[in-house]
């Protein structure tokens, strides 16, 4: 049943979905690989077309695009009460290395088509209504992810993400300012009345049960970490076994045990080392140096905390009857998020009103929303993905079920704005 809310505020508009799925496909060649995929890490020349291809589809919506001192994007388009706060919409359009066309952009691009139908059909909200593309979502450059939001929320202070280098030893400041997307605005000073993303999956669930919206109820405790063990370089020819100090020995006896430590903590903890770097890399020399990630999630803090404990045991070991030496950083720590009841049930309201399936679902992945519900209301909703395949070239989604989910934003978004400072 349609609520209220929505019957009162524009409940009859609906986006467009083949323009939502013509914008995927034009965003997708700023920065699109052979294989269908895409490559636009943050804060490089392909990041800065697209936030250009952002700023003027929206402008050409009537709205008002800025961006802050961390480079985030927000697309305003005014409400009949100029005081108060923005409902917002947002995600990221930056990619992994060998990103999907969907990850992120389903969310922004999703935000874009509900401004196209507020436009459209010229509904006055009451509130401003802004979109926002939130700087390195991914946290594949600069670790961590959901820097920006991260920033934004008060979670990180400005200067330390300035301050974060790349794997290549380039500053996320200098990165943000060689694009020109060092803003004035302060990251932070920008209240905000509720906050919806929208986003694929990037899970299997929806699609094996057949389940077209995934109302999403909160998102998985996660924590980074960074190692660097350090052997001795010697001759692989000339070093006998038992006289080796071999540091990647080492790390692959470690990879093995983040896997064993997930598996002892299942069925929903996952563990990943996602990064290796092998030093010296010679074919012919033990190698005396490896820096390595570790990326471990559970929808519980203190089963990330008991893996966390479990793996730290496991690793002293290791690197003892190795006799290499142990440097481990946990460089993120980002707890279990539960979203707020009441966006979530203006995201089940207007799930309902076009009789989508659905389920609840928590999300495995980071998002900028994880951040935005210590500042704001904030919820997600998720739209299947083929296999649950993400991160990957060969992400998938259907552009229906792609429509389905910016008209539940687009509802929800209504539904929010009958119910917020009445
Ligand atoms: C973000 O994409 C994450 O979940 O790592
Ligand atoms: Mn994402
Ligand atoms: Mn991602």
């Amino acid at each position: 049943m349609i609520s209220s809310g929505i019957l009162q505020a524009g409940g009859n508009i609906t986006v467009d979905g083949t323009a939502l799925w013509a914008d995927i496909l034009e965003t997708a060649r700023i920065g699109g690989t052979p294989k269908g995929g895409i490559r636009r890490l943050t804060l490089t020349e392909e990041d800065r077309q697209v936030r250009a291809w952002f700023a003027a589809a929206c402008t050409s919506l009537g709205c008002t695009v800025t961006h802050d001192s961390m480079g985030n994007q927000f697309a305003r388009r005014p409400g009949r009460d100029a005081g108060l706060p923005p409902i917002t919409m947002g995600s990221h359009l930056d990619t992994q290395p060998t990103g999907g066309k969907f990850d992120g952009i389903v969310g922004v691009l999703g935000g874009l088509a509900v401004l196209r139908a507020l436009h459209a059909s010229g509904h006055e909200t009451r509130h401003p209504i802004e979109l926002i593309n939130w700087t390195n979502e991914e946290g594949s450059r600069f670790a961590p992810a959901m820097l920006a939001s991260g920033v934004f929320a008060g979670v990180f202070t400005e200067q330390e993400a300035l301050d974060k280098t790349d794997r290549d030893g380039i500053r996320f400041g200098d990165a943000l300012a060689a694009i020109g997307y060092r803003g004035a605005p302060p990251c932070g000073q920008h209240p905000v009345a509720a906050y919806f993303e929208l986003h694929i999956e990037q899970g299997p669930i929806l699609e094996a049960e057949e389940k077209t919206i995934g109302i999403v109820t909160g998102v998985q405790g996660m924590r980074w970490y960074e190692v660097t063990l350090t052997g001795r370089d010697s001759h692989a020819g000339t070093t006998p076994m038992p006289m080796r100090a071999d540091a990647l020995l080492a790390a692959a006896r470690i990879i093995e045990a983040v896997s064993t430590v997930a598996l002892a903590h299942g069925p929903d903890a996952v563990g990943t080392v996602g990064l290796l770097e092998n030093r010296p890399n010679s074919r012919n020399v033990v190698p005396g140096e490896v820096f390595f990630t570790i990326d471990l999630r559970h929808p519980d803090d203190a089963v990330v905390m008991a893996m966390e404990t479990d793996l730290r045991g496991r690793i002293e070991q290791i690197v003892t009857d190795a006799g290499i030496a142990l440097a481990m950083e946990r460089v993120w720590d980002s707890p279990a998020v539960h979203f707020d009841p009441a966006c979530i049930a203006s995201v089940r309201t207007a799930t309902e009103s076009f009789g989508y399936p659905a389920r609840d679902i928590v999300s495995g992945a980071g998002h900028d929303a994880a951040y935005m519900a210590r500042v704001a209301p904030t919820t997600m909703i998720f739209v299947p993905c083929a296999g649950g395949l993400s991160h990957n070239e060969a992400e998938s989604a259907e552009p229906g079920d792609v429509a389905a989910g910016a008209n539940v934003l687009l509802r929800a978004v209504l539904d929010a704005d009958a119910r917020l400072n009445p």
